[in-house]
């Protein structure tokens, strides 16, 4: 208990059928160890940063539809718990929910405060239509807590639930700074941590005082079907992101899909680049004056004009550029984002094809709304080629 004095004696949970129960809780946590809902493959991919910023948001959205009601069936829980003991157990998790003695802090709120903090409003959050595993999910323990046992209520919504926080909440966190930094209003699951193994602790004391042996097999499947609607929200998730919001991979100017922002912006770059014109290559630049632009051939073109009229000049010389962008880092930032990646291709002097690799960085900031280039920094891969590519272009020009 976190803020109030444990109803139960020592005797009560000293109790022959307390610590049976107990044992068979213990046993069958063990046994639901290796259950899919943890370590799902959706969360190590979310973790990892395989989702883009649209998907994160699509994902927070989602699990916003578990965490709004929540309150709401703690509540008819307790309405329907047998005695004011377990009652008064539950209060201590209800008033942690809410927010203790700040509404501001209830949970749902700082849920509400975290999307507000990437633009989502609670009207937003309303008007997305919840995925079907979700219903589900909310329909059971719904029904669960208001028309079965106090027993299989507390199964469902508290320790079944509380069973997959310690496992996955570090992944849906890494998954969020991973696709926001600090730009994001973490509260919520600061809140999360080391006192839900609290409230675990509770769900089990109070599950255990609240129920017999001729119910365990109920609670066995209470549990592991809890267990499994909460896998298949990943696995729908899963499908739904990796169908609609992977990261691209590879960029090179074709992309005929839909892409995000960023990944468009630099589309719209390897378009101009790898076609020579000159037209939607000043279209990517930014106008601001300190625009630069580390060319691998050397040297720093600095301003817009500059940066331009020295594009024009590689494309009406005898060079021909053919090369795709991957191996792609996006960092977004506050008004842009930077891109932190590697070229493969060709280039073509006075017709000698060479392969060519680069490391290259690329920096965009949002300028009228749209993704325009502030700086470019590029270097070889390898030294000999860089070489080989620097004699060429000299006997060019020589
Ligand atoms: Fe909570």
């Amino acid at each position: 208990m976190e803020y109030l004095t444990t109803p139960y004696g020592v005797e009560e949970l000293s109790s022959g059928n307390y610590k049976n129960n107990k044992k068979f809780l213990e046993e069958l946590e063990k046994k639901m160890l290796n259950h899919e809902v943890f370590n799902h493959v959706f969360l190590k991919k979310l973790a990892s940063g395989s989702y883009t910023q649209e998907g994160v948001i699509f994902v927070l959205k989602q699990f916003g539809k578990i965490v709004m009601p929540f309150t709401a069936a703690i509540c008819k829980l307790m309405g329907n718990a047998p005695d004011i003991k377990s009652r008064f157990m539950l209060m201590d998790n209800l008033y942690e929910e809410m927010g203790h003695n700040n509404l501001n802090e209830s949970h749902p709120i700082l849920y509400l405060k975290m999307l507000d903090s990437i633009g989502i409003t609670q009207a937003m959050l309303e008007q997305t239509p919840t995925i079907s595993s979700i219903r589900v999910l909310n329909n059971t323990i719904y029904d669960a807590v208001a028309n079965k046992h106090f027993a299989i209520g507390c199964a469902w919504l508290g320790y079944g639930g509380e069973l997959t926080i310690p496992n996955n909440f570090p992944y849906l966190v890494n998954g969020i700074k991973k696709s926001f930094g600090s730009n994001i209003n973490m509260d919520f699951w600061e809140r999360h941590g080391e006192r839900d193994q609290e409230h675990s602790d509770d769900a089990t004391v109070v599950l255990c005082m609240n129920t017999t042996e001729n119910q365990h097999s109920e609670i066995d499947e209470a549990v592991k079907d809890s267990l499994s609607i909460r896998a298949t929200i990943w696995d729908e998730l899963e499908k739904i992101c990796d169908s609609k919001y992977t990261k691209t991979s590879v960029i090179n100017g074709k992309e005929m899909s839909q892409l995000s922002p960023e990944y468009k912006a630099l589309s719209e770059y390897y378009n101009a680049l790898n076609n020579a014109n000159i037209t939607k290559m000043k279209n990517n630049w930014s106008r601001d004056t300190r625009a630069a632009f580390t060319s691998p051939l050397g040297g720093i073109t600095r301003a817009f004009e500059n940066i331009i009229s020295s594009h024009d000049a590689l494309f009406n010389s005898k060079i021909d550029i053919d090369v795709e962008y991957y191996d792609i880092e996006i960092t977004n930032l506050e008004n842009g984002f930077s891109a932190v990646g590697r070229e493969r291709g060709t280039m073509s002097i006075d017709g000698v094809i060479m392969d060519v690799g680069f490391r290259t960085s690329r920096l965009f900031i949002k300028e009228d709304g749209a993704f325009k280039q502030l700086h470019h920094h590029g270097s070889f891969e390898n030294v000999e080629t860089q070489t080989a590519i620097m004699q060429a272009i000299a006997k060019l020009s020589a």
